[in-house]
């Protein structure tokens, strides 16, 4: 009997898609830790932080549909993350953005990470694609720490706490203004 040649019906690797879907899942997680830390923030008073984390948790949804989408597109199937014990409690309002910078910094890891395996395998296709998230993770790190930082440029006692949930809210466009090529959610 004739061999029959099987010709693949895509490029993406079963090991990319396996990472895409990780990554699918931590954006997934951000979105839900973020959403989790906006509710903590609006019970507690901090108005403005709270605004700014319920915007940040749609962001990251969309982060995880711009994956979904091109995992698809590419022929592979996506998959919705499991999300549990999200930490939906917090001692400060230091706290949360501390949690936001760390957060952050696994999130480039792992982008990077992804990008790596892309370039060794000459993935280029899906190279390309995640450049738009390696300038996003620039963006976010840079926010989150310009957050941080205020907590000890303000200082927390009197209307400290206060004047630093104000200013949170004019971090998106100091941020959005530094990052270059700012690419669009
Ligand atoms: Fe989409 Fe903040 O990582």
């Amino acid at each position: 009997m004739e061999k029959q040649i099987v010709t693949p019906n895509r490029s993406l690797t079963t090991e990319t898609e396996k990472l895409l879907n990780a990554q699918i899942g931590l954006e997934g997680l951000s979105s839900s830790y973020y959403l989790a830390m906006a509710s903590w923030c609006d019970k507690s008073g901090y108005a403005t932080s709270a605004e700014f984390l319920y915007r940040h948790s749609e962001e990251e949804r969309q982060h995880m549909l711009r994956l979904f989408r091109y995992v698809n597109d590419a022929g592979g199937h996506a998959i919705h993350p499991d999300i549990t014990g999200v930490k939906y409690d917090f001692k400060s309002l230091r706290e949360v953005f501390e949690d936001i910078l760390h957060h952050e910094i696994e999130v480039t890891k792992s982008i990077n990470n992804l990008v790596d395996h892309c370039f060794s395998i000459k993935d280029f296709t899906t190279f390309h694609f995640l450049q738009w998230f390696v300038t996003e993770q620039r963006e976010e790190e840079t926010l989150a720490r310009r957050a941080v930082e205020l907590f000890d440029l303000i200082g927390e006692d009197g209307v400290g706490l206060w004047t630093i949930d104000n200013e949170i809210g004019k971090l998106e466009s100091f941020a959005a203004g530094n990052a270059g090529d700012t690419p669009a959610v």
